[in-house]
């Protein structure tokens, strides 16, 4: 099936989050609304028929999940990352950050601190914050216009805390979010590879966030950090969704992929009261998985060209450059030269250029100067946001 990103059903009064409460959050009505990490493309046609013939059914009640979404997350696995999991390594679970919590629980005690490479997406600190653990920042690097990870000053976190004598409190993981959200890396396989062994000598779990794997936009392919081997892999929680790619973060339904045994029964034990499946969730991910009609391969081909038509329409402009973008349909944009600071910068994209976008600085440290675009938008939208950005840069 052929699907028309260009002209996707009107989400105003929808009860929908990035459209309808753009008056209220951001105070200028007519922004354009850019900011929550939703698409406005309809789901694939499968995951509505999936829906569609598991509401016939009457009944809502209690369920679990088939053997034939386990099989289709294994197979997803093998045919788009070529990593070979097992289905008893998948636990199903209500959304990913949900799961991030479940996966704290499992390995790190009240009190121990977390490893966040800020600017990252920020509901990780406060999940960090909820369950009693405390953030200690080990902050990307820009350099040349790119990110990348700063490993010696990752390892120099770990002795700062080990040097204490009772290695207490300790640092028991380290959150990756990959591909990046905010600011659109895909790791390569040598940086998630230096990561995974550092992780493993300092014996801290990795926590690798992949809900953005389909989302490569660039020339890199994902790599899940914990197929690289199978030490790696038995110290990772990957957590995982279809709700990116397929557009169905409403339905509440997530996957964790646990090769440790007895990780797995801990994050169990975590999750316990963030209660059970969503019914209608299990049948949309599973359609998802399959995708049987090329949904992702079109949606690719649509948000490169939405990346295009930014990057391009922006190049001449002083004072905001592009983070060019590897993954994700979320544009960091870097308005640093425009020399204004965090408030006086949120007011100018939201009222004189007329954009509702995810500030930069909400995102933490290094965050300061950037404003979060997304692009998961029909066409006409990212035209009509470049118009705004240029008339009133121009206008200033
Ligand atoms: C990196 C990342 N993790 C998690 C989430 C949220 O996932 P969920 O709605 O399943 O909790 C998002 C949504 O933007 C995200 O970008």
């Amino acid at each position: 099936m052929r699907y028309d990103f260009d002209n996707p059903p009107d989400r105003r009064n929808t009860l929908c989050n990035k459209w309808d409460r753009v008056a209220d959050l951001f105070g200028n009505p007519d922004a354009l609304p850019m900011w929550v990490a939703d698409t406005d493309f309809p789901c694939p046609e499968p995951v509505m028929e999936a829906l569609r013939a598991r509401l016939e059914h009457p009944i809502f009640g209690y369920h679990y999940p088939p053997d034939s979404l386990y099989e289709a997350v294994v197979d997803r696995m093998w045919e788009h990352h070529g990593w070979r999991i097992r289905p008893e390594w998948v636990v199903l679970g209500p959304g990913v950050i949900s799961d991030l919590r479940s996966a704290l629980g499992a390995v790190s005690r009240p009190g121990d601190e977390i490893v966040l490479q800020p600017p990252v997406y920020y509901p990780f600190a406060a999940a960090v914050g909820d369950e009693g653990r405390r953030v200690v920042e080990n902050p990307l690097l820009l350099e040349d216009g790119r990110y990348r990870m700063d490993f010696p000053g990752l390892e120099s976190l770990f002795e700062v805390v080990t040097s204490f004598p009772a290695r207490d409190p300790r640092i028991s993981a380290v959150v990756l979010c990959s591909p990046h959200n905010p600011v659109g890396r895909v790791w390569e396989r040598g940086e998630l590879g230096r990561l995974g062994q550092i992780c493993l000598r300092q014996n801290a779990v990795l926590i690798s966030d992949e809900i953005h794997c389909d989302l490569v936009v660039g020339d890199g392919a994902h790599v899940p950090a914990a197929s690289i081997s199978a030490e790696l892999a038995r110290n990772t929680i990957t957590l995982m969704s279809a709700n990116k790619t397929y557009n169905t973060p409403g339905l509440k339904t997530s996957f964790a992929i646990i090769p440790d045994e007895d990780i797995r029964r801990r994050f169990g034990f975590a999750g316990r009261a963030r209660g059970g499946v969503n019914c209608l969730g299990l049948a949309a991910l599973e359609a998802a998985m399959r995708d049987p009609d090329d949904y992702l391969e079109q949606l690719l081909e649509y948000l490169r060209g939405n990346i295009r038509v930014f990057r391009e329409g922006i190049a001449d402009l002083d004072g905001v450059k592009l983070v060019e973008p590897e993954g994700t349909y979320l544009l960091w944009l870097d308005m640093r030269g425009l020399g204004l600071d965090d408030h006086a910068l949120a007011r100018f994209v939201v009222n004189e250029i007329g954009i509702a976008p995810d500030y930069g600085y909400v995102f933490g440290t290094g965050g300061g100067g950037f404003q979060r675009i997304n692009v998961g938008c029909p066409r006409s939208m990212v035209v009509e946001a470049v118009s705004r950005l240029r008339g009133a840069l121009r206008a200033r």
